[in-house]
């Protein structure tokens, strides 16, 4: 008999763009109503820098976060060529900042601001080893006449490996993992404990080929983009191990209807509506719901020094619909993930 119902600790979001403004009040509730902390991305326009950025973030946050949710956001600095270590260490010291987030410059959606070279924060990297404060990293080399579907494997090489070792205490996340690759790397540290990986619902749920399925499929890209099925087999292999190193980051990422359907649509999926109950489907397609707590409650909180939750929430074998949109009260409206689609599982809440 399968399981009907699932009871898990609160889970975590270890990698979630909210964005500000009417967009955080869209779209806030859906992850706060699932997730007790999240780890917020930093790429706003203009982006959280300062330690005092952040505080004002996180002010706005709260503010924007509906009564009755205990949800705590973890902010994160975005770091630039001129980012100031003391004023990082003085804000990790103040509980400000959980991490630091580092776009090479133009990899991805607003990260104009990212770093050129990384020669030029090797200072502030040092500060983050002495202080134990993890760098998450968007990691694709952005040479453009670097294949998009290998940008992932050769930033491992060329990019991470060296980083590590110039760093040995160095704690690092590999954010949104798309390859065989990254997995086999991440496993190949796994000793050190110092490096893990966020892993989404979407990278386990659909391949290269869905981008292409019928027409093109704009809600379907991101950054880094989706690579073949042996890669999302290797994903999904790597989040039902129950491996310390892998854990659960959304990186929901909503954009306007408008800006995904154009002649150069922007990059991001939008999960944070169904986040819990796609990789419910995910894990239940490779049989393993039961590896389901340690990736989504356990793993996370481990890797970044934190307590695992008390409280429980409930998963039920009920199906459900996938909102059709999420509209915006100026107009427009942000298309989630396999949207008027129906889904197995339904979160249910706490217990
Ligand atoms: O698809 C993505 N969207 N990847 C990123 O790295 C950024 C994100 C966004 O901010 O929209
Ligand atoms: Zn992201």
């Amino acid at each position: 008999m399968p399981t009907d119902r699932l009871i898990l600790r609160r889970p975590d979001d270890w990698h979630v763009h909210l964005r500000d403004g009417a967009m955080l009040k869209a779209v806030l509730p859906f992850t706060a109503r699932q997730f007790g902390r999240a780890i917020v991305m930093p790429n706003l326009k203009p982006p959280v820098v300062t330690a005092a950025d952040a505080r004002a973030y996180r002010e706005r946050i709260l503010a924007a976060l509906p009564d009755g949710f205990a949800f705590t956001p973890l902010m994160t600095a975005y770091l630039t060529d001129t980012t100031d270590a003391d004023d990082i260490a003085r804000g990790a010291a103040e509980g400000v900042f959980a991490a630091v987030k580092l776009y090479p410059a133009n990899a991805t959606t607003n990260s104009a601001h990212g770093v050129t070279d990384l020669c030029k924060v090797e200072g502030v990297l040092e500060r983050m080893a002495g202080i134990g404060l993890p760098l998450l990293i968007h990691g694709e080399v952005t040479d453009q006449s670097v294949d998009v579907f290998d940008r992932e494997a050769v930033f491992i090489d060329t990019v991470l490996a060296p980083l590590l070792e110039r760093h040995p205490t160095l704690r690092v996340v590999l954010e949104h993992v798309t390859t065989e690759e990254a997995v086999t790397f991440v496993r190949s540290q796994a000793a050190s404990g110092r490096l893990g990986a966020t892993i989404t619902a979407h990278h386990l749920l659909i391949n290269r080929s869905h981008l292409f399925q019928g027409g093109i499929r704009p809600h379907l890209y991101c950054l880094p983009i989706a690579k073949r099925e042996k890669h999302r087999r290797a994903l999904v292999e790597a989040a039902i191990s129950g491996e310390g190193p892998f854990f659960l980051g959304t990186d929901t990422a909503p954009h306007t209807v408008i800006a995904k359907e154009t002649a150069c649509g922007c990059a991001g999926c939008f999960t944070a509506a169904n986040a819990l109950e796609l990789y419910a489907l995910a894990f239940e397609k490779a049989g393993a719901l039961d590896k389901l707590e340690a990736f989504a409650s356990l793993n996370g909180p481990r890797f970044y020094r934190l307590p695992v939750a008390e409280e429980k929430v409930v998963l039920e074998r009920t199906p459900g619909p996938v909102p059709d949109i999420i509209l915006l009260p100026e107009g427009d409206g942000v298309l989630p993930f396999k949207s008027g689609e129906t889904l197995p599982w339904r979160f249910a809440g706490g217990v």
